[in-house]
């Protein structure tokens, strides 16, 4: 079986097409989501995960209807019934259905949940990045489906041929459309810090243990642009990334001002060709911190696959 989809209380085969049109997700975009990655059957990280759906429900006022127990019972039943050991698990939850008010109607809760296979994060020679204005809203810690800013960024990326879009606010690097940013500078490790602005990764989470024990001294500290020159070594990381080592960073040479200051004036289009690229970093010699990292994020990932399955 490829994918397996969960909706309301039910398990099907095939996208069942339920979701009532009047569904608050579907209306507002009123909802919260989680993508969890599964590595020889056993969902990876999943404890903190669910930590971080809570906290995205409580921070919305979404009623979550399910105990943490429940969510484990289930994503494990959802992955036992699609007989994919090597998957990724996508769920959601929205505010429900209800005739279409701003307000809170009172509606029910409604859970989505696909699994989906999912190989490896291919190999990469590096990762290109082109660098994008972050205007999202300031509350990006809340994992909510409101993805457009983050759909937009990434399609300029696509069509820039980048593979992902590195979000700059007032010059300031946050995040990736869909992954942690981190930067090595003089044996250091640098990531955002986990504030109202970036979203907290799961993988950014393991990625600040593993430096730890790793003795790799780290800081929560942000990069600026201007700080590029000095940056030895650039990767992303997340759920279905992993840890993608970056080969360069650049940025359509029109929409330089753009990543400093937000400008009062709409723009007629906030997709962008990427028609007069200027390369912002570029990696010149090895990547000895990413590597290690990556070692260790792969005895992590084994580690995973060699426990207990809990459903055997
Ligand atoms: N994206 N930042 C943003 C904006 C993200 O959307 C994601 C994940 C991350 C990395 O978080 P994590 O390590 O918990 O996956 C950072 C998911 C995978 C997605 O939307 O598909």
């Amino acid at each position: 079986m490829s994918t397996l989809y969960y909706y309301d209380g039910h398990f099907y085969d095939e996208d069942p097409a339920k979701v009532s049109l009047e569904d608050r997700g579907h209306e507002f975009g009123d909802g919260v989501y989680e993508v969890v990655r599964v590595y020889g059957g056993r969902p990876f990280l999943l404890e903190w995960h669910l930590e971080r759906f809570e906290r995205s429900c409580s921070a919305i006022g979404l009623h979550n209807p399910l105990s943490r127990e429940d969510w484990i019972r289930l994503i494990h039943e959802a992955v036992r019934r699609s007989h994919e050991s090597e998957a990724q698990v996508y769920w959601q939850l929205t505010r429900g259905a209800a005739p279409r008010v701003h307000w809170f109607p009172g509606s029910d809760s409604k859970v989505t949940l696909i699994v989906r296979a999912q190989t490896a994060a291919a190999p990469t020679g590096g990762a290109t990045l082109l660098a994008y204005p972050d205007e999202r809203w300031a509350h990006v810690f809340v994992k909510t489906i409101n993805l457009l800013p983050n759909v937009l960024a990434k399609e300029s990326a696509h069509r820039a041929g980048a593979d992902e879009a590195l979000l700059v606010r007032g010059g300031v690097i946050t995040e990736g459309a869909g992954s942690n940013a981190w930067f090595v500078s003089d044996g250091k490790l640098y990531t955002h810090p986990a504030d109202r602005h970036i979203l907290p990764g799961i993988t950014r989470r393991l990625v600040l243990q593993l430096a730890q024990s790793l003795g790799i001294p780290t800081l929560e500290r942000a990069v600026t642009l201007s700080e590029l020159r000095n940056v030895e070594e650039v990767f992303m990381t997340g759920t279905t990334t992993e840890i993608l080592p970056v080969q360069k960073i650049i940025a359509e040479s029109s929409r330089l001002t753009q990543l400093s200051e937000l400008e009062d004036a709409p723009p007629e289009s906030l997709l962008y060709e990427c028609v007069n690229p200027v390369e912002l970093w570029a990696q010149t010699g090895e990547a000895p911190l990413t590597e290690r990292l990556r070692a260790a994020f792969a005895d992590a990932v084994a580690h995973c696959r060699n426990q207990s399955p809990m459903n055997p």
